[in-house]
């Protein structure tokens, strides 16, 4: 099993994304930290819980299901036997104005269920000394510094962090202790558009725009060969799309709401993107960003990101499990521009250079 932080800001996708996560026996998640990001991080933290509240519903109804979870939510049969850590992280970005995506995600950062679906909302936890099932919940640290801990306390290259939302939690964590940081194996991250357009603008995509500092500075660092990157951006999420007739359940329509609490929790979050995707004229399918990170990492567990250098073809003897292939790129973020805030500015030269070169004469 491969640890893994997940680094998140729920988020609908975000949400698929992290039940994806606990229910993979490849992985061992240590901690969920939270960022602002799709709506403000007390949100995003409240979302989680929900989620958690919702999990532990469906285990009362149908404990079979349980099993498929337990690995990383039952502390007796996690590794090490600790819970999973909770805590909340960057509320804004590291640079710039915070911008959230309440127009996708609704105000609440789920598609509005605090409203439509208020039986989803779990019972406030007291502000200190909060005790949860299946969450450590970390009152003290912010969400870099849990990052920090662990990658202290694990062996060398070992740890994944899986980046599902703005890089402010990332960028902060290798600022205030970088020889640490890079003892994490790979920075998976959902975010940017290469050789797409946007999402958010024309130039750029939701991640990369909330926190454009923020992933400059994580690419930086990366170019400098700190750690290693590996971006799943919206060229590769954007095409990876699930049916919503597969996803959402009339679980209410069939008065099966009290039985099946966590289709009920999905199909609620997702009929209001459904249809968003529709006013869009898109198709009528769940794009899946973040979960794509995870998929990732789920194919490439036990694998060293070192390997798979860019420009290889798909397979293993490339370092890319077999349908998957990397491509090294060489870009830097824009921070400020007009139009072009959070833009990755390919550099399609091919001389590898980072920077643009100003020469005299
Ligand atoms: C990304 O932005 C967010 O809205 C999603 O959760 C995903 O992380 C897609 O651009
Ligand atoms: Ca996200």
């Amino acid at each position: 099993r491969d640890k893994v932080i997940i680094d998140t800001d729920p988020g609908v996708d975000d949400v698929l994304a992290i039940l994806l996560a606990l229910a993979s026996p490849e992985l061992d998640v240590r901690a969920l930290t939270i960022t602002f990001g799709n709506t403000l991080a007390p949100s995003a933290y409240q979302n989680t819980l929900k989620l958690f509240a919702c999990l532990s519903r469906e285990f009362a109804a149908n404990p079979s299901a349980e099993t498929r979870y337990a690995g990383n939510l039952i502390p007796a049969e996690r590794e090490g036997g600790k819970k999973l850590v909770l805590a909340l992280g960057a509320e804004g970005p590291v640079g710039g104005e915070r911008d959230l995506a309440a127009y996708f995600h609704g105000t609440d950062g789920l598609s509005n269920i605090s409203q439509t679906h208020p039986h989803f909302t779990p019972p406030p936890l007291p502000t200190s000394g909060a005790t949860h099932d299946y969450l450590d919940i970390e009152e003290k640290k912010p969400g870099y510094e849990v990052m920090l801990d662990i990658l202290r306390s694990e062996e060398e290259g070992t740890v994944r962090i899986i980046a599902l939302g703005p890089l402010s939690n990332v960028a902060l964590a290798y600022r205030a202790d970088p020889e640490t940081f890079k003892r994490v194996r790979e920075v998976v991250w959902m975010g940017g558009a290469l050789d797409v357009p946007g999402n958010t603008s024309p130039t750029a995509e939701f991640n990369c725009f909330a926190d454009p500092y923020a992933a400059q500075e994580v690419v930086e660092a990366v170019t400098s060969g700190a750690f290693t990157l590996t971006m799943c951006p919206l060229d590769i999420t954007t095409p990876h799309t699930i049916h919503f007739d597969k996803l959402i359940h009339d679980v209410e329509a069939g008065g099966k709401t009290q039985e099946q609490p966590l289709k009920e929790f999905i199909s609620a979050m997702l009929i209001r993107v459904r249809g968003l995707m529709k006013s869009f004229n898109l198709p009528d399918a769940m794009e899946m960003h973040d979960p794509m990170a995870v998929w990732y990492v789920i194919a490439t567990v036990g694998t060293d990101p070192r390997v798979r250098v860019g420009g290889q073809k798909t397979g293993k003897s490339a370092g890319w499990p077999e349908g998957w292939e990397g491509v090294k790129r060489v870009f830097a973020v824009e921070r400020k521009g007009e139009l072009s805030r959070g833009m990755c500015v390919v550099d399609r030269r091919g001389t590898g250079e980072q920077h643009f070169i100003r020469t005299e004469g």
